[in-house]
């Protein structure tokens, strides 16, 4: 095994370069989801001392949460190759059987969207994971037959925004089940200053926890919004990132004090526009503001729970009044 592959760093060859000098490597450079890390540690350690590879591991919660990046950094802490793919992308039996041949002893297979994956793969799956072999069928009509393939000891690691669309029989073959939280905005301060650092840049001390604060709980977010913070200073000739200029950036992007988007807005007033306020079906939402259901939600409506904004109900979402306030239009109570 060669140095390079024992330092996973991209979550594929062809990750763009920058994106992948922003992934921490190892648990220690990990920032936030602390119980999640303190469970791996412990896990990662005790397979480490038995010499045996990991139990699979499932990963869920909303995108960019840094599941992703935890699949890199749990293969990293056990010094083991790492072969990544997703659920869509393993589209026959063929397919798995071709990755899982390509495994040695204690490897991580790293599946992301694995809600996604084929039933026929999936099933496939179920012995892989359970006993370490899967069954093929070789050959077509009467020479078709049977051959038991035996696989070495491997690591699934699954990431899904949906754990929910997770079959019940594929959920619980997995040994270690950790779910991704929404970051304060103290970690996210912390991985903003980490990620101001990769890009030499100088920020005010104020300046990276206004940024935080607007990036809804979410990695990916703040450092998105960085990028887009260090091309508004470049293009201002600015020395340091003042939070006057990180506000002037996010206001220009329409990225609101909450950290709420276009679209978020869009939603909430549309549902307060026309329909007082909810309940309202997640299909009429997403008919109403031209966006498919599942973006709404895995991407959207999260959040929008999270801070309180939105309400689920038996029938429907509803907008709160901490949502109408928001949007500074008055919460009439209804009969
Ligand atoms: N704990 C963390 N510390 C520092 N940076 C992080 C952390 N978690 C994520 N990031 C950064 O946030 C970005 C998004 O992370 P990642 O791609 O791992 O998310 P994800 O959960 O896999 O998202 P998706 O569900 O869309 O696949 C990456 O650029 C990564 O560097
Ligand atoms: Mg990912």
């Amino acid at each position: 095994m060669t140095d390079e592959r024992l330092m996973a760093t991209g979550a594929s060859p062809e990750e763009d370069p920058i994106e992948r000098s922003l992934r921490p490597q190892l648990l220690a450079d990990y920032i936030g989801q602390t119980t999640v890390k303190q469970q791996l540690s412990v896990y990662i350690q005790a397979a480490k001392k038995r010499e045996e590879a990991l139990d699979h591991v499932l990963l869920y919660g909303p995108p960019g949460l840094g599941k992703t990046t935890l699949a890199l950094v749990i293969a990293n802490e056990l010094a083991v190759h790492i072969r990544t793919t997703s659920g869509p992308a393993i589209e026959k039996p063929g397919d798995l059987v071709a990755l899982l041949n390509e495994l040695q002893p204690g490897d991580v297979l790293f599946i992301d969207e694995i809600h996604r994956l084929p039933k026929i793969v999936e099933e496939m799956l179920y012995s892989a994971m359970e006993d370490f072999y899967i069954d093929i069928v070789v050959g077509q009509g009467p020479t078709a037959h049977p051959v038991h393939f035996p696989l070495p000891p491997f690591t699934l690691v699954g990431a899904t925004t949906r754990a929910g669309m997770l079959s019940a029989p594929l959920r619980d073959r997995f040994g270690i089940t950790e779910h991704m939280a929404y970051y304060t905005a103290d970690e996210l301060t912390a991985i903003v200053q980490r990620t101001a650092g990769i890009f030499d840049m100088r920020l005010q001390p104020e300046s990276a926890l206004a940024l935080a604060r607007r990036s809804r709980g979410t990695p990916r977010i703040a450092n998105r919004l960085l990028k887009r913070v260090r091309d508004f200073a470049e293009v201002a000739s600015a020395e340091s990132i003042s939070v006057a200029l990180v506000d002037h950036a996010l206001n220009q992007l329409q990225v609101d004090a909450k950290g709420l988007d276009q679209i978020d807005r869009k939603l909430l007033l549309m549902m307060i526009r026309d329909y007082d306020g909810g309940p309202v079906g997640l299909a009429t939402i997403a008919a109403n503001i031209g966006e498919e259901t599942a973006t709404i939600e895995e991407m959207y409506e999260p959040y929008l729970l999270q801070i309180g904004f939105l309400k689920r109900t038996p029938r429907g979402r509803m907008v709160t009044p901490a949502g109408f306030a928001h949007l500074d239009i008055p919460y009439l109570t209804k009969k």
